[in-house]
């Protein structure tokens, strides 16, 4: 095929199946928000492009590497959105949320641009439920997004085990980071190009390169640098969530890739993943408020990929199966078309046959599409009745037409029940 005519690499194409189960989880995220009181917040698709420079810092990836940045025709330099958390926090400062009662709890659903390298569950443009916690600075907010995201997994039958670490504070991380320096000096011609080039800017990202993980494993480990108050928080936060039955287990080289974390980092893999195996990741951020115009605010949060939740639950999520009703006609004549809409004012999801097709082929196209068939025509039309038929039970009846549509529904809502 021409290449003009394809999507651009790395996007996707979502058909009613897949779009179907997309809605399930949008319903199952909102349905989660609304029970820990999170509230909804959208920010645009686009931002000036320091809110992600500053925000995210300009020695990440998706900063370096990744941004799809353009000036636009009034010479202002924009950014497409690649991650949710600098964005709100742009917004929080912007709309003076600091003011509101806290803590104050925000949640999104918006699509993410990045330009990676494309492969299973990396896409350039990808969708990222996520939530968002302002206002308190205690092990107890960490923990209550833990438990969010935690149910939200449950909602597709996911049990996860979170990767916990903290990434110390002020205080104690540039020990940290002078004695990984050191540490990488030693090891910096065998560490991979891109490693060494981090090594000294970046040294925290050289502990989750996948090629240097045998070097990262004798790397000297946060926790025996922790201050007292960092190794008092990450206790907390652990103590807290396993308190409330959630597995978490300490992963010393989980360092997350973006530079506004604070203490606690987080992730959750799924193995049927592959590669890209992370379904969600978070932690704190205490300080990204002000790098994006504000005073300080301490805050926690999380984000995963909305495709990468899709396939890690499968089937498990419902697709496009509405159980539905569908008229066939008989003989010449309408009758089909007003019974169809009689269903729908019903509000029971109706096909009617639109190819001219013969009531053997309809009867066919139902048995595909539909659970219940509804005959409109012919003799029982004039007598006032219609003939109904479950597709799936086989069983058969003759209502009048005031009937119908309670037959159809219960018929349609046993089907179900019995599936
Ligand atoms: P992140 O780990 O960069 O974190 O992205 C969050 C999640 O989005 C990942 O765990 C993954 O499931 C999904 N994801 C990321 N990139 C892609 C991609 N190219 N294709 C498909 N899925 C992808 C953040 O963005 C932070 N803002 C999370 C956060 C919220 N931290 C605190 N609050």
């Amino acid at each position: 095929m021409d290449e003009r005519w394809q999507r651009p690499r790395g996007t996707q194409d979502i058909l009613p199946d897949d779009a179907a189960r997309v809605e399930y989880l949008r319903r199952l995220v909102s349905s989660v928000a609304q029970l820990y009181g999170y509230g909804r917040i959208e920010t645009p698709v686009f931002e000036q492009t320091a809110v992600f420079v500053d925000g995210v810092g300009d020695g990440t990836d998706i900063v370096q590497h990744e941004r799809y940045s353009f000036v636009d025709a009034g010479g202002v330099a924009l950014t497409l959105r690649p991650e949710g958390t600098a964005a709100v926090a742009r917004a929080y400062v912007e709309n003076g949320l600091s003011a509101w009662p806290k803590p104050v709890r925000l949640y999104y659903w918006a699509p993410m641009f990045r330009r990676e390298r494309p492969q299973k569950g990396r896409y350039r443009q990808h969708q990222q439920y996520g939530f968002e916690l302002y206002g308190s600075p205690e092990p107890s907010a960490d923990a209550e997004v833990l438990l969010v995201a935690r149910r939200l997994l449950a909602g597709v039958g996911l049990v996860p085990q979170v990767l916990v670490n903290s990434l110390g504070c002020e205080v104690c991380r540039p020990g940290y980071r002078a004695a990984l320096v050191a540490y990488f000096e030693k090891h910096g011609p065998d560490l991979c190009e891109d490693c060494q080039r981090r090594a000294a800017a970046n040294p925290l990202r050289v502990l989750d390169c996948k090629q240097d993980r045998t070097i990262a494993q004798g790397a000297p480990d946060i926790a025996d640098f922790w201050c007292v108050a960092c190794r008092a928080h990450q206790d907390a936060v652990m103590a807290l969530v396993a308190d409330q039955g959630l597995s978490v287990v300490r992963e010393p080289s989980l360092v997350r890739g973006l530079d506004y974390y604070y203490r606690t980092v987080f992730e959750v893999h799924d193995s049927s993943l592959g590669a890209q195996s992370t379904v969600l990741g978070g932690g704190r951020y205490d300080g990204l408020t002000a790098r994006v115009g504000g005073a300080p605010v301490p805050a926690v949060g999380f984000a995963g990929g909305v495709e990468r939740l899709l396939m890690a639950a499968g089937r498990r999520i419902p697709g496009e199966g509405v159980p539905r009703a569908y008229v066939a006609q008989v003989g010449p004549g309408r009758e089909a078309w007003r019974v169809a809409e009689l269903l729908r004012d019903a509000a029971i999801p109706t096909e009617v046959d639109l190819m001219a097709r013969s009531l053997k082929a309809q009867m066919k196209e139902a048995s595909r599409r539909a659970a219940v068939v509804v005959l409109a025509g012919g003799q029982e039309w004039e007598a006032g009745r219609v003939a109904v038929r479950g597709l799936r039970d086989g069983r058969e009846s003759e209502v009048p037409l005031g009937g119908l549509a309670d037959v159809v529904r219960t018929w349609l809502d046993e089907g179900q029940e019995g599936e």
